[in-house]
Protein backbone atom coordinates (compact mmCIF):
# COMPACT_ATOMS: atom_id res chain seq x y z
CA UNK A 1 0.00 0.00 0.00
CA UNK A 2 0.86 3.48 -1.08
CA UNK A 3 0.14 6.65 -0.27
CA UNK A 4 -0.39 9.73 -2.19
CA UNK A 5 -0.59 13.39 0.12
CA UNK A 6 -1.90 16.26 -2.47
CA UNK A 7 -0.05 19.22 -1.48
CA UNK A 8 -0.32 21.29 -4.89
CA UNK A 9 -3.05 23.90 -5.59
CA UNK A 10 -2.24 28.04 -5.16
CA UNK A 11 -3.96 28.57 -2.19
CA UNK A 12 -5.49 31.57 -3.38
CA UNK A 13 -8.38 31.96 -0.33
CA UNK A 14 -5.31 31.93 2.20
CA UNK A 15 -3.79 34.88 0.38
CA UNK A 16 -1.51 36.70 1.34
CA UNK A 17 0.09 33.93 3.79
CA UNK A 18 0.26 31.64 0.24
CA UNK A 19 2.53 34.55 -1.39
CA UNK A 20 5.47 33.08 0.98
CA UNK A 21 4.24 29.71 2.17
CA UNK A 22 2.03 26.59 0.77
CA UNK A 23 -1.20 26.68 2.51
CA UNK A 24 -0.66 22.68 3.29
CA UNK A 25 2.57 24.47 5.44
CA UNK A 26 0.27 26.85 7.22
CA UNK A 27 0.86 25.75 10.91
CA UNK A 28 -2.12 24.85 13.62
CA UNK A 29 -0.92 24.58 17.16
CA UNK A 30 2.52 25.47 15.39
CA UNK A 31 3.03 22.46 13.41
CA UNK A 32 1.74 22.59 9.77
CA UNK A 33 -1.06 20.69 8.78
CA UNK A 34 0.43 18.49 6.89
CA UNK A 35 2.85 17.39 8.97
CA UNK A 36 -0.45 15.90 10.97
CA UNK A 37 -1.51 14.29 7.66
CA UNK A 38 2.27 12.51 7.52
CA UNK A 39 2.05 11.39 11.42
CA UNK A 40 -1.43 9.89 10.47
CA UNK A 41 -0.12 8.18 7.07
CA UNK A 42 3.04 7.00 8.56
CA UNK A 43 1.15 5.22 11.60
CA UNK A 44 -1.06 3.44 9.52
CA UNK A 45 1.90 1.78 8.31
CA UNK A 46 2.32 3.36 5.06
CA UNK A 47 6.04 4.48 4.71
CA UNK A 48 6.20 4.93 0.95
CA UNK A 49 4.30 8.16 0.69
CA UNK A 50 4.03 10.65 -2.91
CA UNK A 51 3.29 14.17 -2.58
CA UNK A 52 1.52 16.00 -5.55
CA UNK A 53 3.44 19.52 -5.35
CA UNK A 54 2.95 22.42 -7.49
CA UNK A 55 5.17 24.50 -9.48
CA UNK A 56 4.12 27.74 -6.69
CA UNK A 57 4.96 26.19 -4.11
CA UNK A 58 7.08 22.88 -4.46
CA UNK A 59 10.22 24.39 -2.89
CA UNK A 60 8.54 25.17 0.17
CA UNK A 61 6.62 21.75 1.20
CA UNK A 62 10.36 19.59 0.06
CA UNK A 63 12.51 21.85 2.03
CA UNK A 64 9.86 21.41 5.11
CA UNK A 65 9.33 17.54 4.76
CA UNK A 66 12.74 16.57 3.10
CA UNK A 67 13.16 12.47 2.67
CA UNK A 68 10.36 11.58 4.89
CA UNK A 69 12.84 9.63 7.27
CA UNK A 70 11.18 12.11 10.37
CA UNK A 71 8.26 10.18 9.85
CA UNK A 72 10.30 6.27 9.17
CA UNK A 73 8.78 6.70 4.95
CA UNK A 74 10.02 7.44 2.23
CA UNK A 75 8.60 10.49 0.19
CA UNK A 76 9.04 10.65 -3.86
CA UNK A 77 7.80 14.57 -4.77
CA UNK A 78 5.61 14.26 -8.35
CA UNK A 79 5.07 17.69 -9.85
CA UNK A 80 1.81 18.41 -11.23
CA UNK A 81 2.49 21.35 -13.43
CA UNK A 82 -1.12 22.66 -13.11
CA UNK A 83 -3.77 22.59 -10.62
CA UNK A 84 -6.13 20.69 -13.39
CA UNK A 85 -7.63 18.10 -10.31
CA UNK A 86 -7.43 15.38 -8.06
CA UNK A 87 -7.67 12.62 -10.42
CA UNK A 88 -5.06 14.53 -12.99
CA UNK A 89 -3.23 14.41 -10.20
CA UNK A 90 -3.33 10.81 -9.66
CA UNK A 91 -2.63 10.77 -13.42
CA UNK A 92 0.40 12.25 -12.32
CA UNK A 93 1.23 10.30 -10.29
CA UNK A 94 1.43 6.93 -12.05
CA UNK A 95 4.44 6.09 -12.26
CA UNK A 96 4.64 6.36 -9.05
CA UNK A 97 1.55 4.79 -7.96
CA UNK A 98 2.33 1.48 -10.20
CA UNK A 99 0.25 -1.61 -9.79
CA UNK A 100 -0.32 -0.54 -6.05
CA UNK A 101 -3.68 0.16 -3.88
CA UNK A 102 -3.35 3.61 -2.49
CA UNK A 103 -4.24 5.93 0.05
CA UNK A 104 -5.08 9.47 -1.22
CA UNK A 105 -5.16 12.33 1.37
CA UNK A 106 -5.79 16.04 0.61
CA UNK A 107 -2.63 17.95 2.50
CA UNK A 108 -4.76 20.64 3.99
CA UNK A 109 -7.27 18.14 5.75
CA UNK A 110 -6.87 15.98 9.23
CA UNK A 111 -9.77 13.77 10.42
CA UNK A 112 -9.84 12.53 14.26
CA UNK A 113 -8.33 9.66 14.94
CA UNK A 114 -6.53 9.06 12.09
CA UNK A 115 -6.39 6.84 9.12
CA UNK A 116 -5.37 3.33 10.70
CA UNK A 117 -8.51 1.71 11.11
CA UNK A 118 -9.45 2.15 7.31
CA UNK A 119 -6.56 1.33 5.76
CA UNK A 120 -6.66 -1.90 7.61
CA UNK A 121 -10.03 -2.05 6.55
CA UNK A 122 -9.31 -1.72 2.88
CA UNK A 123 -6.51 -4.13 3.01
CA UNK A 124 -8.32 -6.58 4.54
CA UNK A 125 -11.40 -6.77 2.66
CA UNK A 126 -12.50 -7.14 -1.11
CA UNK A 127 -13.33 -3.82 -2.20
CA UNK A 128 -12.16 -1.23 -4.95
CA UNK A 129 -12.54 1.56 -3.16
CA UNK A 130 -13.31 3.25 0.27
CA UNK A 131 -14.41 6.48 0.56
CA UNK A 132 -14.68 8.53 3.97
CA UNK A 133 -18.01 10.51 4.43
CA UNK A 134 -18.90 12.98 7.15
CA UNK A 135 -21.98 14.72 7.69
CA UNK A 136 -21.60 18.49 7.04
CA UNK A 137 -24.62 21.54 7.30
CA UNK A 138 -23.53 22.98 4.04
CA UNK A 139 -22.53 20.26 1.37
CA UNK A 140 -22.83 22.54 -1.37
CA UNK A 141 -19.08 23.36 -1.45
CA UNK A 142 -18.04 19.45 -1.33
CA UNK A 143 -18.06 16.46 -3.00
CA UNK A 144 -21.54 15.32 -1.93
CA UNK A 145 -22.49 11.59 -2.05
CA UNK A 146 -26.35 9.50 -2.29
CA UNK A 147 -26.20 6.14 -0.48
CA UNK A 148 -28.90 3.01 -0.60
CA UNK A 149 -30.55 1.44 1.90
CA UNK A 150 -27.56 -1.18 2.61
CA UNK A 151 -25.23 2.15 2.70
CA UNK A 152 -24.26 1.47 -1.13
CA UNK A 153 -23.11 4.21 -3.26
CA UNK A 154 -25.46 5.70 -5.51
CA UNK A 155 -24.54 8.66 -6.63
CA UNK A 156 -21.63 11.33 -6.23
CA UNK A 157 -21.47 14.47 -6.75
CA UNK A 158 -19.14 17.52 -7.44
CA UNK A 159 -20.23 20.95 -5.75
CA UNK A 160 -23.97 20.06 -5.96
CA UNK A 161 -26.24 23.42 -6.77
CA UNK A 162 -28.95 21.65 -4.70
CA UNK A 163 -27.81 19.14 -2.13
CA UNK A 164 -28.67 15.89 -2.38
CA UNK A 165 -27.71 14.43 1.24
CA UNK A 166 -25.74 16.25 4.14
CA UNK A 167 -23.14 13.69 3.05
CA UNK A 168 -19.34 15.35 1.99
CA UNK A 169 -17.09 13.36 0.55
CA UNK A 170 -13.77 14.16 2.92
CA UNK A 171 -10.39 14.59 1.27
CA UNK A 172 -9.28 11.12 2.28
CA UNK A 173 -9.57 7.80 -0.33
CA UNK A 174 -8.59 4.32 -0.67
CA UNK A 175 -8.34 2.79 -4.29
CA UNK A 176 -7.15 -0.31 -5.57
CA UNK A 177 -5.52 0.33 -9.46
CA UNK A 178 -8.95 -0.22 -11.17
CA UNK A 179 -9.01 3.61 -9.97
CA UNK A 180 -6.77 4.59 -12.98
CA UNK A 181 -9.30 2.89 -15.97
CA UNK A 182 -12.09 4.65 -14.30
CA UNK A 183 -10.37 7.81 -14.64
CA UNK A 184 -9.19 7.26 -17.90
CA UNK A 185 -13.38 7.59 -19.12
CA UNK A 186 -14.10 10.69 -17.34
CA UNK A 187 -14.40 14.44 -19.27
CA UNK A 188 -13.31 17.35 -17.67
CA UNK A 189 -16.28 19.10 -14.79
CA UNK A 190 -17.94 22.53 -15.71
CA UNK A 191 -14.86 23.88 -12.92
CA UNK A 192 -12.46 22.32 -15.84
CA UNK A 193 -10.95 19.82 -13.67
CA UNK A 194 -10.52 16.38 -13.45
CA UNK A 195 -13.01 15.22 -10.89
CA UNK A 196 -12.16 12.26 -8.48
CA UNK A 197 -15.59 12.58 -7.50
CA UNK A 198 -16.48 12.03 -11.12
CA UNK A 199 -13.67 8.71 -11.29
CA UNK A 200 -15.87 6.83 -8.53
CA UNK A 201 -18.56 7.68 -10.24
CA UNK A 202 -17.78 5.85 -13.52
CA UNK A 203 -16.47 3.16 -11.09
CA UNK A 204 -19.68 2.63 -9.29
CA UNK A 205 -21.36 2.80 -12.53
CA UNK A 206 -19.25 0.29 -14.03
CA UNK A 207 -20.01 -2.18 -11.53
CA UNK A 208 -16.92 -2.22 -9.20
CA UNK A 209 -17.33 -2.33 -5.06
CA UNK A 210 -17.05 1.27 -4.00
CA UNK A 211 -17.81 1.43 0.09
CA UNK A 212 -18.73 4.31 2.51
CA UNK A 213 -17.73 4.80 5.98
CA UNK A 214 -19.20 7.91 8.03
CA UNK A 215 -17.05 9.69 9.73
CA UNK A 216 -18.23 10.21 13.86
CA UNK A 217 -15.18 12.36 15.44
CA UNK A 218 -14.27 15.92 13.95
CA UNK A 219 -12.80 16.87 10.11
CA UNK A 220 -10.74 19.72 9.27
CA UNK A 221 -10.48 20.99 5.78
CA UNK A 222 -8.34 24.42 6.24
CA UNK A 223 -8.56 25.93 3.06
CA UNK A 224 -9.87 29.56 4.79
CA UNK A 225 -9.14 32.00 7.46
CA UNK A 226 -11.69 30.54 9.76
CA UNK A 227 -11.24 27.07 8.76
CA UNK A 228 -6.88 27.25 10.35
CA UNK A 229 -8.47 28.93 13.92
CA UNK A 230 -10.83 26.52 14.23
CA UNK A 231 -8.73 23.53 13.05
CA UNK A 232 -6.21 25.53 15.89
CA UNK A 233 -9.12 24.86 18.58
CA UNK A 234 -9.90 21.68 17.59
CA UNK A 235 -5.99 20.42 17.92
CA UNK A 236 -5.13 22.40 20.54
CA UNK A 237 -8.47 21.12 22.30
CA UNK A 238 -7.45 17.22 21.46
CA UNK A 239 -3.40 17.60 21.73
CA UNK A 240 -2.23 20.51 23.58
CA UNK A 241 -0.43 19.29 26.77
CA UNK A 242 1.19 21.14 29.92
CA UNK A 243 5.05 21.63 29.50
CA UNK A 244 6.89 24.32 30.82
CA UNK A 245 10.24 24.17 28.58
CA UNK A 246 10.87 28.02 28.82
CA UNK A 247 11.09 30.13 31.58
CA UNK A 248 8.31 31.86 33.21
CA UNK A 249 8.55 34.49 35.95
CA UNK A 250 7.23 34.62 39.93
CA UNK A 251 4.80 37.21 38.88
CA UNK A 252 3.11 35.37 35.54
CA UNK A 253 0.31 32.90 36.21
CA UNK A 254 0.25 29.56 33.81
CA UNK A 255 -3.08 27.83 34.13
CA UNK A 256 -4.19 24.63 32.30
CA UNK A 257 -2.80 23.13 29.10
CA UNK A 258 -0.20 25.62 28.16
CA UNK A 259 2.95 24.24 26.05
CA UNK A 260 5.99 27.03 26.09
CA UNK A 261 8.90 25.77 24.22
CA UNK A 262 12.40 26.05 25.43
CA UNK A 263 14.15 29.29 25.23
CA UNK A 264 10.47 30.77 25.70
CA UNK A 265 10.34 33.69 28.49
CA UNK A 266 7.28 34.80 30.04
CA UNK A 267 7.34 38.05 32.08
CA UNK A 268 4.60 39.40 34.19
CA UNK A 269 1.71 37.84 31.98
CA UNK A 270 -1.37 35.66 32.15
CA UNK A 271 -1.77 32.96 29.98
CA UNK A 272 -4.75 30.27 30.51
CA UNK A 273 -4.15 26.97 27.88
CA UNK A 274 -4.72 25.34 25.83
CA UNK A 275 -2.06 27.33 24.54
CA UNK A 276 1.47 26.51 22.82
CA UNK A 277 4.21 28.86 22.50
CA UNK A 278 6.98 28.79 20.15
CA UNK A 279 10.25 28.50 20.98
CA UNK A 280 12.22 31.62 21.72
CA UNK A 281 9.39 33.83 21.94
CA UNK A 282 8.45 36.47 24.61
CA UNK A 283 5.53 37.03 25.98
CA UNK A 284 5.91 40.56 28.16
CA UNK A 285 3.13 41.74 30.68
CA UNK A 286 0.12 40.38 28.63
CA UNK A 287 -2.63 38.33 28.41
CA UNK A 288 -2.50 34.94 26.34
CA UNK A 289 -6.20 33.29 26.11
CA UNK A 290 -7.73 29.95 25.22
CA UNK A 291 -6.96 28.74 21.47
CA UNK A 292 -3.93 30.60 20.73
CA UNK A 293 -0.90 29.69 18.82
CA UNK A 294 2.47 31.47 19.08
CA UNK A 295 5.27 30.86 17.05
CA UNK A 296 8.86 30.80 17.08
CA UNK A 297 10.96 33.83 18.03
CA UNK A 298 7.51 36.38 18.27
CA UNK A 299 7.47 39.00 20.82
CA UNK A 300 3.90 40.05 22.52
CA UNK A 301 4.29 43.60 24.57
CA UNK A 302 1.18 44.71 26.55
CA UNK A 303 -0.72 42.93 24.10
CA UNK A 304 -4.38 40.55 25.17
CA UNK A 305 -4.77 38.01 22.44
CA UNK A 306 -7.21 34.72 21.89
CA UNK A 307 -8.49 32.12 19.91
CA UNK A 308 -5.19 33.10 17.23
CA UNK A 309 -2.53 31.98 15.47
CA UNK A 310 0.24 34.06 15.24
CA UNK A 311 3.07 32.90 13.33
CA UNK A 312 6.90 33.33 13.64
CA UNK A 313 8.81 36.32 14.42
CA UNK A 314 6.14 38.98 14.04
CA UNK A 315 6.09 41.77 16.89
CA UNK A 316 2.81 42.91 18.46
CA UNK A 317 2.67 45.47 21.58
CA UNK A 318 0.22 47.43 23.13
CA UNK A 319 -2.96 46.41 21.63
CA UNK A 320 -5.59 45.98 24.40
CA UNK A 321 -7.68 42.75 22.60
CA UNK A 322 -6.29 40.57 19.39
CA UNK A 323 -9.59 38.15 18.72
CA UNK A 324 -10.06 35.45 15.97
CA UNK A 325 -6.81 36.61 14.04
CA UNK A 326 -4.49 35.01 11.52
CA UNK A 327 -1.46 36.79 11.73
CA UNK A 328 1.21 35.74 9.09
CA UNK A 329 5.05 35.79 10.10
CA UNK A 330 7.43 38.76 10.51
CA UNK A 331 4.48 41.27 11.09
CA UNK A 332 4.43 43.97 13.73
CA UNK A 333 1.48 45.79 15.07
CA UNK A 334 2.34 48.95 16.97
CA UNK A 335 -0.02 51.29 19.30
CA UNK A 336 0.06 54.64 18.04
CA UNK A 337 1.66 57.03 20.60
CA UNK A 338 -0.83 59.23 23.24
CA UNK A 339 -3.25 61.39 21.32
CA UNK A 340 -3.02 59.77 17.93
CA UNK A 341 -6.15 58.05 16.86
CA UNK A 342 -5.46 57.47 13.33
CA UNK A 343 -4.80 54.38 11.83
CA UNK A 344 -1.53 53.96 10.06
CA UNK A 345 -0.83 50.51 7.92
CA UNK A 346 1.38 49.43 5.75
CA UNK A 347 -0.17 46.15 4.69
CA UNK A 348 0.99 43.39 1.79
CA UNK A 349 -1.94 42.84 -0.61
CA UNK A 350 -4.77 40.65 -0.06
CA UNK A 351 -4.98 41.64 3.77
CA UNK A 352 -8.07 41.80 5.63
CA UNK A 353 -8.24 44.09 8.54
CA UNK A 354 -11.05 44.33 11.17
CA UNK A 355 -10.66 47.64 13.25
C1 LIG B 1 -12.12 18.47 -2.97
C2 LIG B 1 -13.00 17.37 -3.57
C3 LIG B 1 -14.34 17.31 -2.86
C4 LIG B 1 -14.12 17.12 -1.37
C5 LIG B 1 -13.18 18.22 -0.82
C6 LIG B 1 -12.81 17.94 0.61
O1 LIG B 1 -12.67 19.73 -3.22
O2 LIG B 1 -13.16 17.64 -4.96
O3 LIG B 1 -15.11 16.26 -3.37
O4 LIG B 1 -15.35 17.14 -0.69
O5 LIG B 1 -11.98 18.29 -1.58
O6 LIG B 1 -11.99 18.95 1.12
P1 LIG B 1 -11.76 21.01 -3.63
O7 LIG B 1 -10.89 21.29 -2.44
O8 LIG B 1 -11.00 20.59 -4.84
O9 LIG B 1 -12.74 22.11 -3.91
Amino acid sequence: MKALILAGGRGTRLRPLTYTTAKQLIPVANKPIINFVLEQVSSAGIKDIGIIISPETGSHIKEALGDGSRWGAVISYILQENPAGLAHAVITARNFLGNSSFLMFLGDNLIQGGVGALVREFSAGRSDSIIQLKKVRDPRQFGVAVLGSRQEVLRLVEKPQEPLSDLALVGIYLFNPAIHAAIDKIKPSWRGELEITDAIQQMVDSGRRVEARLLEGWWLDTGKKDDILEANRVVLDEYAVRRVGGSVDAASEISGRVDIASGAVITNSVIRGPVVIGENAAVINSFVGPYTAIGKGTILEKVGVEHSVVLENCRLSGVERIEDSLIGGNTRVNHADAGRHACRLFVGDDTEITL
